[in-house]
């Protein structure tokens, strides 16, 4: 039965954690996977998290099935977090359901597009997070690109992805990254997705927003002007969300798919087709991740301890790319590290060839994602230096 069966290479993140914890070498470090860790290298667990679990633990309920969209205070948690108090959310036009994890939103989504448009194509970023291709390819779509990071200038060639975006037929669904571009750190400003939102609007496509990382590039408001933008343009749009980094809860696998409708009878229709989505994959969410989320969004003080940790996490991160910049330098890299504190989020994308990062694992333990994606939420003052050190001798060569 399974003699034909091909062996299929490792994850391009993913996998990197398993070479990694295969590594005997004390000085490892991971800077692989998109994943925060404290200034002590530890996986934090909020102190948010805690309160709400501590209060959950004291009044314990049974673990029924969820309904097959999720917690209902959960969901709202999230519409008033992604959507603010737009008047969508009051019409009742967004369709909101649980999801495991950002990656099963997407997937829910994904698989509702395919049967609402079963010859549509796809468009991801070039570059993407890698799993965006996959997940899109493996829904049955056509995944191609549109520019996006354009190495001679450092930065995103608006000009590129505006014009595929132009000429790319009614009904494409566009996948873009609402904040904290993975893996460039690069976001759009303000006006480009003005830009954007109109050229999606004149040609009719499908926007489906990704939005894992809210709150890590400038604030939890601040990170929602992409989702503002097409709101106020009103379309019709999908939005990804994970809690995985921004609640430190990787592994309850606490995400939504949200979908904006035009009206409260079309997302009636919309829910119920993204409910047979969830039913048919894995029947109905798990309880505990999202009733964690919604406990804390929903209770004033849990909220208010969130928003510092997050904010603690966002800061955090600015503090050790500056760092990393000034060890470079130290370490006597000259050429221009700028796009190191420009970028915005937990990546790095560090402009190094795929064998520079290769002999940054091999030769010095420092694991990175072969596109040259470093994260600098695992960098400290402790493994800082061993990192740059290494940096410095794979950039001079
Ligand atoms: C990442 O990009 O490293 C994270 O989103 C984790 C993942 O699932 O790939």
């Amino acid at each position: 039965l399974f003699s034909a069966v091909t062996l299929a290479p490792r994850d391009p993140i993913l996998g990197l954690n398993e070479q990694f914890n295969a590594d005997t070498r004390p000085t490892k470090v991971n800077l692989g996977v998109g994943v925060y860790y404290d200034e002590n290298g530890k996986l934090p667990l909020l102190k948010c998290v805690q309160a709400a679990e501590a209060a959950m633990a004291a009044a314990p309920k049974p673990r029924g099935y969820l309904p097959i969209d999720g917690i209902a205070a959960y969901d709202a948690a999230v519409q008033g977090l992604v959507f603010g108090n737009h008047e969508a959310v009051a019409a009742k036009r967004v369709a909101t359901v649980q999801a495991i994890g950002g990656t099963g939103a997407l997937k829910i989504g994904a698989d509702f597009l395919k049967h609402l448009g079963p010859n549509a194509k796809v468009l991801i970023s070039d570059p993407s997070w890698e799993n965006h291709r996959a997940l899109f390819t493996q829904a049955g779509f056509t995944v191609e690109t549109y520019p996006y990071y354009d190495a001679a200038v450092g930065g995103i060639n608006v000009a590129g992805m505006l014009a595929a975006l132009n000429a790319a037929p009614a009904g494409t669904v566009v996948v873009l990254h609402a904040c904290c571009h993975n893996p460039t750190g690069y976001d759009l400003t303000d006006a480009q997705w003005g830009e954007v939102v109109a050229v999606c609007k004149a040609k009719g496509l499908v926007p489906f927003l990704d939005m894992a990382y809210q709150g890590f590039g400038f604030g939890i408001q601040e990170d929602g002007e992409a989702v503002r933008q097409f709101l106020a343009a009103g379309l019709s749009f999908f939005v990804s969300t994970s809690f995985s980094k921004s609640f430190s809860l990787y592994g309850e696998r606490v995400g939504a798919l949200s979908v904006v409708c035009t009206s409260a009878e079309e997302c009636t229709r919309v829910l119920s087709q993204l409910k047979i989505m969830v039913r048919t994959n894995y029947s109905n969410p798990p309880t505990h991740g999202a009733q964690v989320v919604a406990q804390v969004l929903t209770t004033p003080e849990l909220r208010a301890m969130w928003e510092g940790e997050l904010a603690g996490m966002r800061e955090r991160i600015k503090a050790m790319r500056g760092a990393l910049v000034a060890a470079l330098k130290a370490a006597g890299v000259t050429r221009d590290l700028s796009f190191v504190t420009a970028q915005k989020g937990m990546f790095s994308y560090s402009g190094l060839t795929a064998a520079q990062m290769q002999r940054l694992r091999n030769d010095f333990g420092v694991y990175g994602v072969d596109s040259g994606r470093i994260c600098v939420a695992a960098l400290n003052e402790k493994n800082l230096p061993a990192v740059a050190a290494a940096m410095a001798e794979v950039i001079k060569g």
